[in-house]
């Protein structure tokens, strides 16, 4: 193609977000369940923007208007004050404080000012004494936001300069996308798990995860976004490829759009999916989606895990130990190895028991099992690929 007729690269990244419009905010999570997770539908319309299976969502959130208020009150004052940009524009204080700053959980550097604007006394040589201990630091703003702290430390005044030249600005979360452009045009699905827990005698909420589920607006074009590309957590080029997916919780995410995908496009390629939560009844993501894939044909397997529905727990390394010799059956006929979810503890102990399958049904020693695992698998041929978060 010459320079003249070559389309112009989409404008729209992290830099530069598209507002896109929510259209759907509807509960995953059924009656009675521990969980609020939810299926948002995002759309793109009038951006240009295309994703593979396998990309994430950047969301930039904004603070729930109350908690704005309440700060800007307890403070005495001005929303309209004009905070200089860097820029060189003004932009007013509660805008600044709803968009660009961080609201929902305290910094250490608030919490040093507070400690020097505190008269002298007990009160300031307890916070200071804080201060001066990192990880005592971290603990103390762990559970607390500005309110919190305001309502410790009444004494502490700030001018509106000064509180916003101690808060931290805003971050956007990502999103692994749910589901396939080519079965759903314009949109983004997104499975998000809502972050709420209550510290201090105050509800709290996670800024994104809270944002979207009680504060955006449905149906206007208003929420910043960007799609974040994933080079290597893409479905295999040849559709004949076999595929296992571990996705449990809101892990299960990238793998409905990998068998949305793969639906329109009429790969012929076995599909294994592992599923897990805390409860059948409650917690069954997408349950009425994956049981029609495997009436289908196109959910070759389908192991659920569900973790509180018995005594002891059953996770997904359960299962996958379970059905191990057929899994080591799959790998060896080319297929792809994937995880998404939680990274803390779940990537780690699926690690293990794929290791611990190596040995079991390759009939390898635990030295060769780990170096199939970690070296052959994951970085020679790429097949064992993770999006854990
Ligand atoms: C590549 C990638 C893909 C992702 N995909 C998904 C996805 O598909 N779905 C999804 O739901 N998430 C996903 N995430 C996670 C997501 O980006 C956010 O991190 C998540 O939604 C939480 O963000 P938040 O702004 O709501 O919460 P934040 O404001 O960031 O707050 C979360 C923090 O709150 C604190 N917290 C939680 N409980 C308590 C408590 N009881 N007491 C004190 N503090 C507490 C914890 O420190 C926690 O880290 C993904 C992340 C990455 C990197
Ligand atoms: N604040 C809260 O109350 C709360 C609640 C849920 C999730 N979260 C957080 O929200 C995020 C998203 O959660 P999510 O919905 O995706 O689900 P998740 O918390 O990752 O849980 C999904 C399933 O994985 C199970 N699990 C726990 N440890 C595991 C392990 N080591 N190996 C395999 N499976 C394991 C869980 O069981 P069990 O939970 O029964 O052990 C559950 O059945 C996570 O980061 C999580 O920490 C917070």
């Amino acid at each position: 193609m010459s320079e003249a007729t070559a389309p112009a690269p989409n404008p729209y990244n992290k830099n530069n977000p598209f507002l896109a419009k929510i259209t759907e905010n509807r509960s995953l999570s059924k009656t009675g369940s521990a969980k609020d997770t939810r299926h948002f539908i995002i759309n793109l319309e009038g951006s240009g923007l295309h994703y593979n299976p396998g990309y994430s969502l950047g969301v930039f959130p904004k603070n729930p208007p109350a908690l704005v208020d309440e700060l800007i009150a307890r403070l005495g004052l001005d929303a309209n004050h004009g905070i200089a940009q860097k820029d060189g524009s003004t932009k007013p204080l509660r805008k600044l404080l709803l968009e660009d700053l961080t609201l929902n959980r305290a910094n250490k550097k608030f919490l040093k000012a507070i400690a020097e604007k505190l008269p002298a006394g007990q009160k300031k040589d307890e916070l200071s004494a804080v201060c001066a201990n990192e990880e005592v630091l971290g603990e103390f703003v762990f559970t607390r936001d500005y309110l919190d702290l305001l309502n410790e430390f009444p004494e502490a005044k700030f001018t509106a300069e000064e509180l916003v030249d101690n808060l931290s600005r805003v971050n956007p979360r990502l999103y692994s996308i749910a589901s396939s452009i080519a079965k759903h045009p314009n949109e983004v699905h997104l499975t998000v798990a809502i972050v709420r827990y209550s510290t201090h005698g105050r509800e709290k909420k996670g800024l994104c995860s809270g944002f979207l589920a009680d504060h955006a607006e449905l149906n206007t074009s208003s929420l910043p976004v960007f799609l974040a590309a994933n080079k290597h957590f893409k479905l295999p080029d040849d559709d004949n490829t076999p595929v296992i997916m571990v996705g449990p919780g809101t892990g299960i995410a990238p793998f409905r759009a990998f068998l949305e995908e793969r639906e329109v496009r009429g790969a012929k390629g076995r599909n294994w999916l592992f599923f897990g939560d805390q409860h059948k009844a409650t917690d069954f993501l997408y349950e009425e989606e994956f049981e029609a894939w495997q009436k289908n044909g196109l959910l070759t397997k389908l192991d659920t895990a569900f973790s509180r529905d018995q005594l002891a727990k059953i996770y997904v390394q359960d299962r996958m130990r379970e059905n191990g010799a057929e899994l080591w059956q799959w790998l060896k006929d080319g297929a792809y190895f994937y995880v998404c979810g939680d990274a803390k503890r779940m990537a780690k102990d699926v690690h293990q028991t794929l290791i611990d399958i190596a040995v079991k049904h390759g009939g390898l020693s635990t030295e060769q099992a780990e170096e199939y695992v970690n070296k052959t698998l994951m970085k020679d041929e790429k097949r064992y690929v993770r999006d854990v978060y």
